[in-house]
């Protein structure tokens, strides 16, 4: 594929250590596997795992910080976030939503930081749906964020076969049939980040963000 120059951000949306359901943190596989595919597409990733990161307990947004004092992983990942060009957005479904943990993670940072960039939703499942559930509300979390995520979704039932615990494919996975699958979605993220970038160097939108969330999305009076 070639995408020279991309940055490219993988968020492991699992944090979850528990046995039985076996086996624990699919997740981490699926963001590998997602990491070695976009390498092989040459662009720049980092997979962003929140286990790694050492974020206060209590709730505080990175905007809510002044200038320059926010912890400093939070505000090492919001200059990552800031610099990426598009994100790929890893989760499992949890009682057909997604993640609560990559949300969590996700919240901390300012929609301005991800918006007029794309995404790319993939979720993975133990059983038979792949999270397609939990997709469908992460398009409406994705859009309000600002990095509106393509059309193509991957969805990867039984994750646990598809892919070995190195991200590497398992041996029964058909992997030209997967990579094809994977190779859609991840096109269209290109394409769409290489316009965002393209358009971004002539200026935001002059009403892009307000400063309240109460402003967001309000009819003007
Ligand atoms: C709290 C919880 C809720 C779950 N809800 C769903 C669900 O709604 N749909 C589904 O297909 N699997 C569901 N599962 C099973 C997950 O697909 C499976 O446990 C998977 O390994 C979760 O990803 P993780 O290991 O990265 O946490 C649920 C698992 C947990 C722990």
């Amino acid at each position: 594929m070639g995408q020279t120059h991309m940055k490219v951000i993988v968020f492991l949306g699992s944090v979850r250590e528990s046995t039985p359901p076996r086996p624990a943190r699919l997740g981490a596989r699926v963001a590998a596997a997602m990491a070695r595919l976009l390498e092989g597409a040459e662009v720049d990733v980092e997979v962003i795992d929140p286990l790694d990161l050492d974020l206060p307990t209590v709730f505080k947004p990175h905007f809510a910080y002044s200038a320059g004092k926010a912890p400093v992983a939070m505000q090492r990942l919001a200059e990552k976030i800031e610099a990426a060009d598009c994100y790929v957005m890893v989760s499992p479904e949890y009682n057909h939503s997604m993640s609560p943990a990559l949300a969590n993670l996700l919240n901390h940072f300012a929609s301005s930081s991800f918006a007029f960039k794309p995404s790319a939703i993939v979720t993975y499942s133990a059983g038979q749906w792949g999270g397609a559930r939990a997709s469908v509300n992460m398009r409406t979390y994705l859009s309000e964020l600002g990095c509106l995520p393509v059309s193509a979704m991957i969805y990867i039932p039984h994750a646990q076969d598809v892919f070995e615990e190195d991200g590497s494919f398992g041996a029964d996975a058909d992997v030209a049939e997967w990579e094809s699958y994977f190779g859609r979605t991840l096109e269209q993220m290109f394409w769409w980040s290489k316009a965002a970038k393209a358009q971004r160097a002539h200026g935001l939108p002059t009403k892009a963000f307000g400063r309240d969330p109460s402003q967001r999305n309000a009819p003007l009076k």
